[in-house]
């Protein structure tokens, strides 16, 4: 049986991962718009990715026989003022993310649960990949190239 108070964080982990996914999806959304189909594949997976993720919550939950939960899903935008600011509100987010996940591990030591300190290792992991993604993209756009010309470097 996990702690209380892991428990509670992680139940709002698969909000925030479910949010995630929304905003991803609404960024694909958005470069859709603009003709940018490559940019537009890439962020769709990744909003399949954080719905994965989230799963991943929902599944330990149920395993370890805590309760799952479903919190509310704020709207996510489908407009953005350009594909810069898609790229900086993604790291912004990870960045939140990946602080949420840092504090859910010291809380599992703390609470000297080691099996919820276990399962968000692989979080922790991830996070890494996920910030280096947006960064990387930053900078791409950030180099002045044409959009459709970096739909070629995309990450697969
Ligand atoms: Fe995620
Ligand atoms: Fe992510």
């Amino acid at each position: 049986m996990l702690s209380t108070a892991l428990t509670q964080a992680l139940q709002n982990q698969i909000g925030y991962e479910f949010a995630a996914s929304q905003t991803y999806l609404g960024m694909a959304a958005y470069f859709h718009t603009q003709n940018l189909e490559g940019w537009a594949t890439f962020f769709e997976k990744q909003s399949a990715e954080e719905r994965e993720h989230a799963l991943k919550i929902f599944h330990f939950l149920l395993e370890t026989g805590s309760a799952a939960k479903l919190p509310a899903i704020a709207e996510a935008p489908v407009q953005y003022s350009s594909a810069l600011e898609t790229v900086q509100k993604s790291l912004e987010q990870e960045q939140r993310v990946t602080k949420s996940f840092q504090d859910m591990a010291a809380l599992a030591l703390k609470e000297a649960d080691f099996t919820g300190f276990g399962f968000l290792q692989w979080f922790l992991t991830e996070q890494v990949e996920e910030e280096a993604t947006f960064e990387r993209l930053i900078a791409l756009i950030e180099s002045g190239i044409n959009l459709f010309q970096a739909e070629n470097l995309l990450p697969a």
